[in-house]
């Protein structure tokens, strides 16, 4: 790491209850297991998975509140959610992502309200007192780190330019500028503070993506790094960077790790014109001169990079 790199703190936010919506703070106190209040609780599904924004949008409409003594939850539709802090209730098994943890059950009413804001059956659950699950040693050093459900990690830091990046696409989508028939029903109904709240909370995701497939994204690297000047295809590494971090400033999304079903569709988009977001028509040129099989290739190779 270079150490002569600094960064300036700009915002604070807590996580109350995992992938519903943030609490932005002046300050905040850090405990043994991270900021105070974060990811303290999480809503579960009925195989006690946890769940997300990813799965579940509505989730960003939830909105949680530390108040004396209890969590008040707001969703819309429902009268608040009062639950005094407890420790007791059924310890039961539940899963952040591949770690298995214990979770305390918060109660019938609880789960009704959870259940009842999202329409599927919930359970609403809170870290324990002492928590054993542990940040991986590999990264955070041999003494042990205790974590709620969080992610992956007790803090997490993210950069301002890459949650403008999302925010943007969103408020595209919702605006209708960029047309997409999944995403323009889910924006439409977002405020601007939904999407500076789900824009922070993709932008501290760490990405999950899946593994490249050998066969085709050899080819695919070479498209990425070196562009094929024959066809004035240009190296997309250019703009979206040697390991497609992007390019924060020029605001040249990342592309590391997405899922290459996204990719191609996106290619493909641009291609025919159905996405026509961007500065200069600048994807949309390039789209054009791809084949089906660069296409194939490049996400299968951007899936792999991290
Ligand atoms: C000159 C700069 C430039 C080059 C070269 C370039 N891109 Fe892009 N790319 C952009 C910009 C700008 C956007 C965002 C456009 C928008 O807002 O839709 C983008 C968006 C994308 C997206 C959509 C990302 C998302 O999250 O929806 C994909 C996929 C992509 N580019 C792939 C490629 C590939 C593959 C290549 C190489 C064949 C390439 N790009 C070359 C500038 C570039």
């Amino acid at each position: 790491m270079d150490m002569n790199t600094s960064a300036t703190v700009t915002e604070l936010f807590v996580y109350p209850v995992k992938s519903t919506r943030g609490i932005g703070c002046p300050k905040v106190r850090i405990t043994a297991t991270g900021f105070e209040w974060d990811r303290q609780w999480m809503l579960i599904d009925a195989r006690g998975m946890f769940l997300s924004q990813r799965t579940h949008p509505k989730m960003a409409r939830i909105v949680p509140e530390i108040t004396d003594g209890a969590l008040r939850l707001h969703a819309d539709s429902l009268p608040p959610l009062l639950l005094p802090f407890t420790d007791a209730g059924e310890r039961i098994a539940v899963r952040v992502h591949q770690d298995p943890c214990v979770g305390v059950d918060q109660g019938t009413v609880a789960a009704q309200w959870v259940s009842e804001a999202l329409g599927e059956a919930l359970r609403l659950v809170r870290v324990p007192l002492h928590p054993e699950r542990l940040a991986s040693a590999k990264y955070a050093g041999p003494s042990p780190a205790p974590m709620g459900f969080a992610d992956g990690f007790p803090i997490l830091v993210c950069n301002q330019e890459h949650r403008f990046i999302v925010a943007e696409q969103l408020r595209l989508f919702r605006s209708g500028a960029r047309a997409n028939p999944t995403m323009m029903p889910m924006a439409t109904g977002l405020s601007d503070q939904d999407i500076a709240d789900i824009a922070v909370y993709y932008e501290a995701q760490t990405p999950l993506g899946l593994e490249a497939d050998p066969s085709y994204w050899q080819a695919g690297e070479k498209l990425y790094r070196g562009g094929d000047r024959s066809r004035a295809i240009p190296a997309c590494m250019a703009c979206h960077g040697p390991t497609g971090r992007g390019n924060e400033p020029a605001k040249f999304p990342a592309l590391r790790g997405q899922q290459s079903a996204y990719v191609v569709k996106q290619l493909n988009d641009y291609a025919s014109g159905t996405r026509a977001t961007g500065p200069n028509g600048i994807m949309q040129t390039i789209a054009k001169r791809l084949s089906a099989d660069d296409i194939r290739n490049l996400a299968s190779y951007l899936q792999g990079i991290r």
